[in-house]
């Protein structure tokens, strides 16, 4: 069976797309899953194909996602001149490689490495290779003798999941309780043993947006090592956090100042303001990364070290981030984020106002916030929320928490660079509009199954 969303299941009797009405060329038909026996005018195909793409939704008003939708023209500029750039290359374009090993040391410096010029790390294609990376890291150090556990909160995305799958290592999942929607030191600590590889710590909670107590959770794993327990790393995915903490948050110690971090992944693609296809992974130490998992290849021409699960990958993102650093600086950095946490602090705060709905957070760690409706709130449902705004072109999810909290439901709202006050206010705007025709219903139209798009939260845990 293909792997296709279950919206795009192939319908047989639309086998042919209609090059109509609009095209005068031939041919008048382009078959739908059948391989084309001919080719195309290259105006009829792109036409063909923008067509068909107009029917997504629009990028710029997608609260769901948490990755790039807006650079400078500059940037896209820059970004179709290197098109043509395979990131594995490196002996070929060693310049694009150079600007890989810059922003490494970059990421750095702005995370505390006791060393940035001596730290290991890469760029992948986005954070979930690079946890992938972290947690092989991770499980390649530990020197226990059972089967290896993880440990970490039932919060976190879809790619922790996958890597305890894939990789066969147990995840000990700290359930939610109550209004407690992350992991905490003291429930981390309960699931620790000397078969865990690590305990990974969120900036920037998928679920609710929320910073993790990496310090307390450090603290509390340095008294287990000082009582003679096992000494555990802990790994910091801070796809979105890491970009937004160092600028916004600096007194906040959550990154390599705390000796117990072995490793931060973020996302390029998020709060490092790129289009989607680049994350990053950065090692305390080069003892942090065992060097059996770096893979030498020499028939590139030249010796060359990869630790990536992707041989081929496009150099383009890597030099757009280069750019946005040099760019926006520290001070363009934090300029952005911050409007990002104003808008969204901001507009946390007016939904709260309009009296149907609680808020789980308010923007203030990373600039992304859950909502739920009040419990008296009975003939409508988030779903229903996420669906009249939708109507309005608003992408705003609406999904169920994970364990021990299944029985929640909310909506969450992503500000990203490039939504501004104005946006906020037409979103307002509509979501008010709605809330008459939503009081008008006597039961809610839609349940959990119709959600949609939760952008990696929201899974069978
Ligand atoms: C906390 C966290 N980790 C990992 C990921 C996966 O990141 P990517 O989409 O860059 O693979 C996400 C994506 O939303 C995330 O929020």
């Amino acid at each position: 069976m293909p792997l296709t969303h279950p919206d795009n299941t192939p319908r047989p009797h639309r086998s042919e797309l209609a090059v109509n009405p609009i095209f005068t060329r031939e041919p008048v038909h382009v078959p739908t899953y059948d391989f084309p026996a001919r080719g195309t005018d290259p105006e009829v195909a792109y036409q063909v194909v923008h067509d068909e793409l107009m029917l997504d939704g629009n990028a710029r008003l997608n609260l769901a996602t948490f990755v790039s939708t807006w650079m400078e023209p500059q940037a896209a500029r820059l970004m179709s001149e290197c098109f043509d750039k395979n990131m594995i290359d490196k002996d070929e374009y060693p310049r694009t490689a150079a600007l890989e090993d810059r922003c490494v040391r970059m990421l750095a410096g702005l995370w505390h490495a006791p060393d940035p010029h001596h730290v290991v790390g890469c760029s992948t294609t986005g954070s979930s290779e690079a946890c992938m990376l972290a947690g092989l890291a991770l499980k390649r150090r530990w020197r226990g003798t059972g089967t290896p556990n993880i440990v970490l909160g039932s919060n976190v995305q879809i790619c922790w999941e996958k890597f305890a799958n894939f990789f066969e290592v147990e995840p000990r999942y700290v359930p939610m309780e109550g209004e407690r929607f992350t992991l905490s030191a003291e429930e981390a600590l309960r699931r620790v043993d000397e078969n865990t590889i690590g305990v990974v710590t969120i900036m920037g909670s998928t679920f609710d947006g929320s910073y993790e107590p990496v310090a307390e959770v450090c603290r509390a794993l340095d008294e287990l090592a000082a009582r003679g327990g096992p000494d555990v790393p802990v790994h910091v995915d801070g796809a979105s956090g890491a970009m937004i903490a160092p600028f916004l948050d600096p007194k906040l110690v959550w990154d390599f100042r705390l000796p117990r971090v072995a490793s931060i992944n973020t996302s390029g693609h998020k709060y490092g303001l790129v289009y989607p296809g680049v994350g990053w992974v950065v090692w305390r130490t080069p003892e942090a990364l065992p060097d059996e998992l770096v893979f030498r290849v020499n028939y590139l021409g030249g010796e060359m070290p990869t630790f990536a699960l992707n041989f081929s990958r496009p150099g383009a993102q890597v030099a757009a981030q280069y750019f946005t650093f040099l760019r926006l600086g520290f001070d363009g950095f934090r300029r952005v984020q911050q409007e990002c946490r104003d808008v969204a602090m901001r507009l946390a705060r007016e939904i709260a106002e309009l009296g149907p709905f609680e808020l789980l957070t308010d923007g203030s760690h990373i600039p992304a916030f859950a909502f739920k409706l009040r419990d008296d709130v009975r003939d409508y449902s988030v779903f229903d929320v996420s669906a009249a705004l939708r109507a309005s072109g608003w992408l705003v999810p609406a999904y169920a928490f994970p364990a021990n909290r299944t029985d929640l439901a909310v909506l969450r709202i992503v500000v990203r660079n490039g939504f501004s006050h104005d946006l906020a206010d037409l979103l307002l705007d509509d979501l008010r509009r709605a809330l008459p025709r939503l009081e008008a219903q006597t039961a809610p139209a839609r349940g959990r199954d119709s959600a949609g798009f939760a952008h990696g939260a929201g899974s069978h845990r």
